[in-house]
């Protein structure tokens, strides 16, 4: 009863808003056409729902579309504006420019760090499951990934991670909010980690998703890097808030000697339009907060739709929700797929569990209208 009472409140607000003109000045708003999902059906969409990739379904931004058309005009040239967009990076975060290195999307500053963490062989500690391209890419480097699985909440197990260093570890990957599992890591128990660990050795800090995350027990550790620690790095990306991975712009913050040494390291090239839509995409507030606003209103669906459901799941402190199916993924997502959603592969070891990918309210609408056809 409350649920259905949280479900109108959430939908008479929407309507609100976007009576107000609030919503529909902005690209990709939901319209009417949201409040009217709860009433009938919603209409299986002509395109494919991308549930599968955390992607932003709004990006690019206007501002940084526009950025990227002027650039165009300069696609003739090699190199681009990676001093201006550090100087940018480095106001913003309050970093000095030389603890800031820019790769070819955050993927290319996790290579790297990878390559410099094996350069002289050992492991590597990393929670399991988690984004695979740093252990995946040290393991291909020859180091050993130890894997730490999370604990029973499904959150990443710091006691379990510590106990799991070895003499020969060279550096412990965190993932913050964790993928594919949306949970966070409480901050005063990642001070405590980062700060014993990192005296040893290097610790990776995966803030993919920072800019999505509303709770209060999550904290950037980015302050570790202002405060000229050697051994922590953060990544972040543009290609999640900002809505421009296919361009290929992400951060690597750490002391200037890890940077200079990235540097060397790096084997991506960044265009000119990537970085400008990059630039113009970082100051542009109002295109963030409406991504981080929406993001919710759909979170807001899956979840409310599994409370409902009685369906177990992960809460989301991202753009991406983590729910039990009770079936093996591939029969789900088979299933989903004919209907027109893509969700997110098998995880291992939670082969049953499916990571959906928030699109635009009336999508998640879609999905979970499916979802109750299909298994409700
Ligand atoms: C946790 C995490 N880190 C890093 C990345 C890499 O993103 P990109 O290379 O586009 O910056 C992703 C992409 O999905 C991710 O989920």
């Amino acid at each position: 009863m409350n649920k259905m009472l949280n479900r109108r409140k959430f939908l008479f607000g929407g309507a609100t808003l976007a009576g107000a003109g609030v919503l529909d000045s902005i690209p990709g708003a939901p319209s009417i056409r949201l409040l009217n999902s709860a009433i009938a059906q919603v209409k299986r969409p002509s395109h494919i729902i991308r549930a599968s990739s955390n992607e932003n379904p709004y990006g690019p931004s206007r501002v940084a579309l526009k950025a990227v058309h002027r650039a165009m005009e300069d696609a003739n040239k090699y190199g681009g504006i990676t001093p201006q967009l550090i100087s940018l990076m480095s106001k913003i975060e309050n970093v000095p420019e030389d603890h800031i290195t820019v790769g070819t999307g955050s993927g290319e500053i996790l290579n790297v760090s990878a390559m410099i963490a094996s350069l002289e062989g050992g492991s590597i500690v990393a929670p399991y499951p988690t984004f695979e391209s740093l252990p995946r890419y040290a393991g291909n480097m020859g180091s050993e990934i130890i894997r730490v699985p999370v604990d029973d909440k499904m959150h990443i197990d710091l006691n379990a991670m510590y106990a799991a260093i070895r003499p020969d570890t060279k550096m412990v990957y965190l993932c913050n909010p964790n993928n594919p599992i949306p949970s966070i890591i409480e901050k005063n128990a990642m001070r405590d980690f980062i700060d014993e660990v990192s005296k040893d050795r290097l610790v990776f800090v995966d803030e993919a998703y920072y800019e999505y995350v509303d709770n209060p027990d999550f904290e950037t550790m980015m302050d570790y890097v202002r405060n000229d620690n050697p051994n922590v790095i953060v990544a972040r990306t543009a290609s999640k808030i900002h809505g421009i991975a296919a361009l290929r712009v992400g951060f690597g913050y750490a002391h200037p000697d890890l940077i200079a040494s990235m540097d060397m390291k790096k084997t991506g090239s960044l265009n000119i339009v990537g970085q400008h839509a990059a630039y113009a995409s970082y100051q542009d507030m109002e295109f963030q907060n409406f991504a981080r606003k929406m993001n919710k209103e759909s979170l807001s669906i899956v979840e409310g739709f599994c409370d409902e459901m009685g369906i177990n799941y992960v809460k989301s402190n991202a753009n991406f929700g983590f729910i039990e199916t009770g079936m093996e993924i591939e029969k789900f997502s088979a299933a989903m797929l004919n209907e027109g959603i893509m969700v997110g592969r098998a995880f291992p070891p939670f082969t049953t569990w499916a990571r959906v990918s928030m699109q635009r309210p009336e999508d998640m609408e879609y999905f979970t209208q499916t979802y109750r056809k299909l298994f409700g």
